[in-house]
C-alpha cells in the first residue's frame, strides 16, 4: 500500500534468490509506479502495479485477497486514526488466514521532528506503538489473529504486525489489477 519505488525489492531475499515471487504494488502516483516498475523488470521480478489512491481500496473497489503480506511503510503517518482503522481491516481482509499485515509509522518527539516540520513544512500523525496497537479496537475480531508491535534499532518508527485470523475474506480474487 502506497509502494512508493518500491526499493525494497532491492533488499527482499526472495527477490535476490530469484524466487517465483508475485508482489502487487498500488500507489496514487503514477511517476512513482513507473519507477517500481522499471526496478522490478531489472530485477526480473513479478509486480503487478495499480496507479490508485486508497480510497479505492477502502470501498473495495479493487479486489485484493489471499496475500501471504500486505504492508504499508510510510502511509498511516498520513491518515487519521478512522481512515487508519478501516485500512489496517481492509489489509486484514486481504491477507490469507495466517497471513501477516504490516504498517508502520514514526513516533512522536523523534529528535528530527523540529527540521521536518519547520524546514521542510511536512507534518505527520505521529503514533506510539501503544496507539498503533489501538487502531484494532476498530477492526473486526474475526479478522484479527495474534497481534504485535516492535521498533526500529534508532526508535524512530513503530511497526504493528497482525496475523490474519480465520474470518471471512470479502473479495475471492487478488485479480483485475
Ligand atoms: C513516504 S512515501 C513511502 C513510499 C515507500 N513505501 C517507501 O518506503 O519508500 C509515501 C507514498 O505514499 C503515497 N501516497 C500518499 N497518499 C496516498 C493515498 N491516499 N493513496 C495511495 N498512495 C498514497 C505517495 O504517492 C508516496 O509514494
Amino acid at each position: 500500500m502506497a509502494c512508493g519505488h518500491l526499493r525494497e525489492l532491492e533488499l527482499s531475499a526472495a527477490v535476490r534468490r530469484g524466487d517465483a515471487v508475485e508482489i502487487v504494488g498500488l500507489d496514487q502516483d503514477p511517476d512513482s509506479i513507473e519507477v517500481a516498475m522499471e526496478l522490478a523488470r531489472r530485477l526480473n521480478c513479478r509486480v503487478l502495479a495499480h496507479t490508485a489512491s486508497i480510497k479505492a481500496v477502502i470501498k473495495r473497489s479493487i479486489p485484493l485477497a489471499e496475500f501471504d503480506l500486505v504492508y504499508a511503510a510510510g502511509l498511516f503517518d498520513y491518515l487519521d486514526d478512522k481512515v487508519a482503522a478501516l485500512l489496517l481491516a481492509r489489509m486484514l481482509e486481504a491477507a490469507r488466514p495466517g497471513g501477516r499485515v504490516l504498517i508502520a509509522n514514526f513516533v512522536p518527539d523523534i529528535p528530527d521532528v523540529g527540521y521536518m516540520e519547520a524546514c521542510m513544512d511536512w507534518y505527520l500523525r505521529y503514533r506510539t506503538e501503544r496507539q498503533l496497537r489501538d487502531l484494532l479496537e476498530q477492526v473486526p475480531t474475526e479478522l484479527q489473529g495474534e497481534a504485535r508491535t516492535l521498533h526500529d534499532p534508532d526508535q524512530n518508527i513503530a511497526f504493528l504486525v497482525v496475523t490474519r485470523g480465520q474470518g471471512p475474506s470479502t473479495h475471492r480474487s487478488r485479480r483485475g489489477l
